[in-house]
C-alpha cells in the first residue's frame, strides 16, 4: 500500500495527474523586438488570452527600434520582463526561429520512394547549404503529388523545362537550422523552465496565421527592422523565400541624418507622421522613398522571377512586420508592385473580445510569427 502511495506521489511530481496546460504562448525573438502572444484553446477555438511586445535595444544601451543581438542571459532578463509586463502565465512555449539562422531550399530530385528520398538528401542538401553539415540540423518535407499536380498544357506550374520529357520528379522541401540557435535557445528555455515543442523557422509560422487556404500564388513581404523577408507562398506551402539586407530601422537612419534627429526622435516621426505628411524640414516621403522603394524593388524582382520560372502569376501580396505599418505602405507597394496588396491580420485566426478588433488589427503584421507559431503548438 504504502508503495502505491509513494508512486501516486511521483506521478503528482510529475505532473501526470496535473491538468494538461491548454494555454500556450507563441514567441517570436525578432532582431528589434520579441513579441509574444498567450492563447488557448477551447472547444476547438484558439482564445487569445494576452499579447505584447518588447523592444530588445535597451537591452543593448541602444534605442528603441534599433536591431540588438543579444546573449541568451540578456534574452532571458528581456523576456521574463516580458512575460511580467504582458502577464503571460502558461511555462508551455512555442518558439519561432529566425529566417535568418536557417537555410530553406526547394530540391527537385527524381522520384523515388520515400526511403530513397531520406537517403538522398543529406547528401543533395551539401550542394545548397553553404556551411558544414555538421553546422545545421536538417529536415525535410515531401512536397504532395496533389499539391503539385502537373499541368497538361505546357508552361503551367509544374512544368520547368526537364518535366517537359514527362521525366517523373519529387520535390522535397528542405530546411537547416543553425546549431547555434538552438543551443542558445535551449539556455533561454531551461533558464526560464519553459516546456517547449520543436521549434519552427519564422516563415513558417508567418504563414500559418495569415494566410487562408488560398491556393494561388500569394507573396509575403515581412518588413522587420534591419532585414526584409519574401516568401512566396504556392498551393498553401513555402516554396521560395528570401532575404533583402535593408528594413525599417533604414528608414529611421535615414530621417534621423536628413532631419538632423537622433534615432528615437526619427523612430517617433516615423511610427507617426509615416510615409504621409510633412514635418519641418522636409517632406518625409522624399526621404523614406528611397528605402521603400529599393525594398520594392527588390521584392518585385523576386516575384518576377517566381512568375517566370514557374509560369504563376501572382493573386496578391501580403505585408506583415512592424515596418509594413508604416502610414502610406500599403499604398506604395500595390503601386510599386503592380499587385493587389492587404496587410497580414494574424489575430483573425484567434478568438478575442470585438471592443479589441481595431487594435489588434492595427498591431496584428507586427505579430504573424508570434501567432502562428503558437498556432501550431495548439
Ligand atoms: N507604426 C509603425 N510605423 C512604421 N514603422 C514601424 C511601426 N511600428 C514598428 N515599426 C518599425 O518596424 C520595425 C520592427 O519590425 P519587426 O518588429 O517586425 O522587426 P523584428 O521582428 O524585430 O526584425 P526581424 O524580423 O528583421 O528580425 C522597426 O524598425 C520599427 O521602427
Ligand atoms: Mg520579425
Amino acid at each position: 500500500m504504502a508503495n502505491i502511495f509513494k508512486s501516486l506521489m511521483d506521478s503528482f511530481k510529475l505532473g501526470l495527474f496535473k491538468k494538461k496546460d491548454d494555454s500556450v504562448v507563441g514567441i517570436d525573438i525578432g532582431s528589434s523586438s520579441i513579441k509574444a502572444v498567450q492563447i488557448r484553446r477551447d472547444k476547438g477555438q484558439a482564445i487569445l488570452e494576452t499579447y505584447g511586445e518588447l523592444a530588445l535595444g535597451p537591452y543593448k544601451n541602444v534605442e528603441i527600434g534599433r536591431s540588438a543581438i543579444l546573449t541568451p542571459e540578456k534574452l532571458v532578463e528581456a523576456l521574463n520582463d516580458l512575460f511580467r509586463e504582458a502577464n503571460i502565465t502558461t511555462k508551455r512555449a512555442a518558439i519561432a526561429i529566425p529566417f535568418k539562422s536557417s537555410l530553406i531550399s526547394l530540391i527537385e530530385l527524381p522520384s523515388l520512394d520515400r526511403s530513397k528520398v531520406d537517403e538522398m538528401i543529406p547528401i543533395e542538401a551539401r550542394k545548397y547549404i553553404p556551411v558544414p553539415m555538421s553546422e545545421v540540423l536538417l529536415d525535410w518535407s515531401i512536397i504532395p503529388r496533389k499539391e503539385r499536380e502537373l499541368g497538361d498544357e505546357p508552361g503551367t506550374f509544374e512544368e520547368p523545362a526537364y518535366t517537359k520529357k514527362k521525366v517523373e520528379t519529387v520535390e522535397v522541401l528542405v530546411v537547416a537550422i543553425h546549431k547555434n540557435i538552438l543551443e542558445d535557445y535551449k539556455v533561454v528555455v531551461d533558464k526560464m523552465g519553459l516546456s517547449v515543442g520543436p521549434f519552427e523557422i519564422e516563415t513558417f509560422s508567418a504563414i500559418r496565421s495569415v494566410f487562408g487556404h488560398d491556393l494561388s500564388a500569394t507573396a509575403i513581404i515581412d518588413i522587420g527592422s534591419g532585414s526584409t523577408r519574401v516568401i512566396m507562398v504556392d498551393y498553401g506551402i513555402a516554396r521560395v523565400a528570401h532575404t533583402i539586407n535593408k528594413g525599417s530601422q533604414d528608414i529611421t537612419i535615414a530621417l534621423s541624418k536628413s532631419l538632423g534627429m537622433d534615432f528615437s526622435k526619427a523612430e517617433e516621426v516615423k511610427r507617426s507622421v509615416g510615409a504621409v505628411g510633412k514635418v519641418e524640414g522636409g517632406d518625409l516621403l522624399n526621404i523614406i522613398n528611397p528605402t521603400v522603394e529599393f525594398i520594392l524593388f527588390e521584392a518585385s524582382r523576386i516575384i518576377l522571377g517566381y512568375q517566370k520560372k514557374y509560369a504563376r502569376s501572382i493573386g496578391k501580396v501580403i505585408l506583415i512586420g512592424g515596418g509594413s505599418m508604416l502610414r502610406g505602405m500599403v499604398d506604395i507597394a500595390a503601386k510599386n508592385l503592380e499587385l493587389e496588396v492587404k496587410l497580414g491580420d494574424p489575430f483573425k485566426r484567434v478568438e478575442a473580445p470585438a471592443f479589441l478588433d481595431p487594435v489588434l488589427k492595427e498591431a496584428g503584421p507586427s505579430f504573424a510569427v508570434a501567432i502562428g507559431v503558437a498556432l501550431r503548438d495548439l
